[in-house]
């Protein structure tokens, strides 16, 4: 493989690496340079991210930035002259589909010669896919990390300057940059950053490679950030970080996240969620608080991932299925009408079936609202995938089958009980196929589907549910709040 000198490669062991030192949080050190800043004009972008809703966010930033360097949005990638995937590493079937998108689309250079590709997000930072890059991809332009996002309008000029590859991700986080712009995709709901990175080391997750150690923004940046929300008409902020218990721990904040929380509740904002919560450092203090405020909304993400203690054990989770189930019914019993979904792994290296019974056994108890479930997928260079992956693939399709119709069947009796009650929904607009009926999420998640008049993206109606399927509810609308 030839590497070009003035590349930067990402390196595992470097990315796996913790040092005490805080990050400095920076509040002006993004710019365009002035040379930079016209580089879009006449110029389109298409952007495509997946994975998680921290991506969704940089994926903002990265619009923000095009636009501001004059580059034009495309919906069509027939049409664009850069296209940038912000790309996911969870799992390897998230890979391969990027993979394969790269593949097809080469195609577009043979009708678009200067056309710019570029790759980003959390595979651009693992050190084996950057090499399959570079061998076996060579029409990549541009590489960049998810550390060097600020970097984008320098690296795109190299790349379409000097019309050679330019690759530069760092392993190891940097700065808290403040002052990025953002382009927001929606109109009325809104992320909100409040930290980056993650220093759990779940033994079978890359997020802690990818992502850095954890580094939290300031309370009052993100104070700021939701009253500029509010002033634009946002009516619903959700705060992300890989753990947000963890929050204001590198800053020495006293209160931690339920400070956070209750300081964000206080700015009048008519909705706040937040994900995700690990269950192992989450506070009385923050139940007490989501249960005290009625903006803060009564859904709580909490992946349990097994529950087998030993399978839970090796996982690196740090709880027991009983204090998981402890804490379950602890905020069941504080927070009224609480809805709780979560996440769920199957076929980890060793799981037995007596251990995936388990599983089904607290997924039963629990009653789950929701629960996104997975077969496992081994992540180069985590401590589990130095074991063996030796639950047969057969084995792990029947589990998770089995899996999902257990959660399924929760999920529809959740909804069921729905049928008759008044939710409160934040109205996202009218459907596609039909314009009379408008959809929304009500304060417990719940997808609704529901009539009415006379009503606008971003309104919050109440609506009277009329009928329950397993994934959304239907409703007519009572009154515009
Ligand atoms: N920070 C979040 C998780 C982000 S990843 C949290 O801890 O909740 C979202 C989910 O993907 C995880 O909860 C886990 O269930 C799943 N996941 C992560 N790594 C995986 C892997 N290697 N194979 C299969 N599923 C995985
Ligand atoms: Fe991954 Fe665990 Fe961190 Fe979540 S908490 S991002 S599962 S290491
Ligand atoms: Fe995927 Fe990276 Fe998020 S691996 S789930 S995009 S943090």
């Amino acid at each position: 493989m030839k590497i070009n000198e003035n590349w930067n490669i990402p390196n595992l062991n470097e990315a796996k690496q913790r040092t005490k030192k805080q990050a400095v949080i920076e509040k002006s050190l993004f710019n365009i340079p002035f040379e930079v800043a016209q580089l879009g004009v006449g110029r389109t972008y298409y952007l495509r991210t997946y994975g998680c809703q921290a991506n969704e966010r940089d994926g903002e930033t990265i619009a923000g930035i095009l636009e501001a360097m004059h580059f034009t949005p495309v919906k069509n990638v027939e049409e664009a002259d850069l296209i940038l995937l912000n790309t996911c590493a969870i799992r390897q079937n998230a890979e391969d589909k990027v993979l394969g998108e790269l593949a097809s689309l080469k195609r577009l250079r043979k009708t678009n010669p200067d056309l710019i590709f570029g790759l980003c997000g959390c595979m651009a930072q693992e050190e084996e896919v950057v090499k399959t890059i570079i061998e076996k991809y060579p029409h990549v332009d541009l590489v960049f990390g998810t550390h060097n996002i600020h970097r984008l309008p320098t690296l795109l000029y190299q790349a379409m300057m000097s019309k050679e590859r330019t690759i530069e991700v760092f392993s190891k986080e940097g700065e808290v940059i403040e002052n990025l712009p953002v382009k927001r995709f929606g109109t009325h709901k809104a992320w909100v950053n409040i930290m980056y990175g993650c220093d759990k080391f779940c033994t079978y997750c890359i997020v802690p490679y990818t992502r850095g150690k954890e580094r939290s923004r300031q309370v009052e940046d993100i104070l700021e950030e939701i009253h500029v929300l509010i002033e634009e008409g946002y009516k619903e902020v959700t705060l992300l970080g890989q753990n947000v218990n963890s929050y204001g721990k590198d800053l020495q904040i006293e209160g931690g996240f339920a400070y956070l929380l209750e300081e964000a509740a206080k700015t009048g904002i008519e909705r706040i969620r937040f994900t995700t919560s690990h269950p192992w450092d989450f506070s009385d203090e923050m139940i007490d608080v989501i249960a005290k405020y009625d903006n803060i909304m009564p859904f709580i993400h909490l992946p349990v991932q097994s529950g087998n203690d030993d399978i839970l054990k090796i996982m690196g989770r740090r709880y027991t299925s009983e204090q998981y189930m402890t804490l379950f019914h602890k905020i069941k019993n504080k927070v009224k009408d609480a809805a709780i979904s979560t996440d769920i792994i199957v076929g980890f290296p060793n799981e037995t079936e007596e251990q995936f019974q388990d599983t089904l056994k607290l997924v039963d108890e629990c009653q789950f609202d929701n629960a996104f479930t997975f077969i496992y997928s081994p992540r180069a260079g985590t401590p589990a995938a130095a074991m063996e992956d030796n639950v047969s693939e057969e084995v792990k399709q029947r589990r998770l089958q089995e899996l999902m119709d257990h959660t399924n069947h929760w999920a529809r009796e959740k909804n069921q009980a729905y049928v008759g009650k008044v939710v409160q929904v934040l109205v996202d607009g009218p459907s596609k196929k039909n314009p009379s009926v408008f959809s929304g999420y009500s304060q417990t998640n719940k997808l609704v589907n529901f009539t009415g008049d006379g009503i606008c993206a971003g309104d919050l109606i109440d609506v009277k549910i009329t009928a329950a399927k397993s994934w959304s509810l239907d409703g007519e609308a009572i009154k515009v709040k």
